[in-house]
């Protein structure tokens, strides 16, 4: 089945991009020469994605707005026009992702669905996951050398996930889940009875692993670079990447 809408998620505070991000949010900020979100949006886009729930705080949702409008006549920065269609959910505090995402259940409305998180970069191309999706749910994996600050997942020889764990102390491998999940139809009942966690947030890892206890979870290794763009470092890091690879293409 061919997974159509996507939500991603752009909103927190950004508290270690202070003081910029008083001025206007971490996903508006360039990755070299565009927006942050332009990245996502044209990965998804490319991907074959048409519509998209760009879920953001109050606090600068107009920015948005005048930035990407309706997404009528897309135009990315590099590449053709599109017709896709761009909307707003509003999350009145960062309680969390699987929180974030919950906003957009009606828009979502019983298809499946790609989570985005907007602070991800990601080179792999996403199309043969977005296209072959069937059912349960897909992360996207990634090695990190500070595997205390994501969710780490371990898994079993035929790609099912066994086990993830949010930011564990000791961890037990050095696969992070990447801030981009495939979902069926089921994810919302997954959230039923769901709490907060001891950081006060929605967990998106409790989502997985409710897959997981259904056997359902299935890890995609990512093949090319990803980056988490939170930091004044992470964003240098990926211009630089984004400046290079322009380069060489001679664009
Ligand atoms: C979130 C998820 C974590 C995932 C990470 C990817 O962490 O909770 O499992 O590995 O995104 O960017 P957060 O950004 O909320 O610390």
């Amino acid at each position: 089945m061919h997974i159509r809408k996507a939500v991603i998620l752009a909103g927190g505070s950004g508290t270690r991009l202070h003081p910029v991000t008083r001025a206007t949010n971490k996903h508006l900020l360039p990755i070299y020469d565009q927006p942050a979100i332009f990245h996502a949006i044209d990965k998804l886009v490319d991907a074959g994605i048409t519509r998209i729930m760009i879920v953001t705080g109050p606090d600068h949702l107009d920015d948005f707005a005048h930035v990407l409008g309706s997404g009528q006549h897309w135009k990315p920065k590099y590449g053709k026009e599109k017709q896709i269609q761009i909307t707003y959910g509003i999350q009145n505090k960062p309680n969390g992702i699987a929180q974030g995402l919950f906003i957009a259940k009606e828009y979502v409305n019983e298809e499946p669905c790609v989570l985005y998180l907007g602070d991800n970069y990601i080179e792999d191309d996403l199309e043969p996951y977005i296209k072959n999706f069937k059912d349960g749910a897909t992360v996207f994996l990634t090695r990190v050398k500070d595997p205390e600050r994501f969710g780490i997942a371990t898994i079993g020889k035929d790609g099912t996930v066994l086990s993830i764990e949010e930011k564990p102390k000791k961890p037990k491998t050095d696969l992070a889940v990447a801030g981009i999940y495939l979902y069926d139809e089921t994810v919302f009942a997954k959230m039923a009875d769901q709490k907060p966690s001891v950081r006060g947030e929605y967990e998106i890892t409790y989502v997985n692993n409710k897959y997981i206890k259904e056997r359902k979870l299935r890890a995609v290794m990512l093949k090319k670079e990803w980056f988490d763009v939170g930091t004044f470092d992470s964003l240098l890091e990926v211009s630089q990447h984004v400046k290079n690879k322009r380069g060489k293409t001679k664009r």
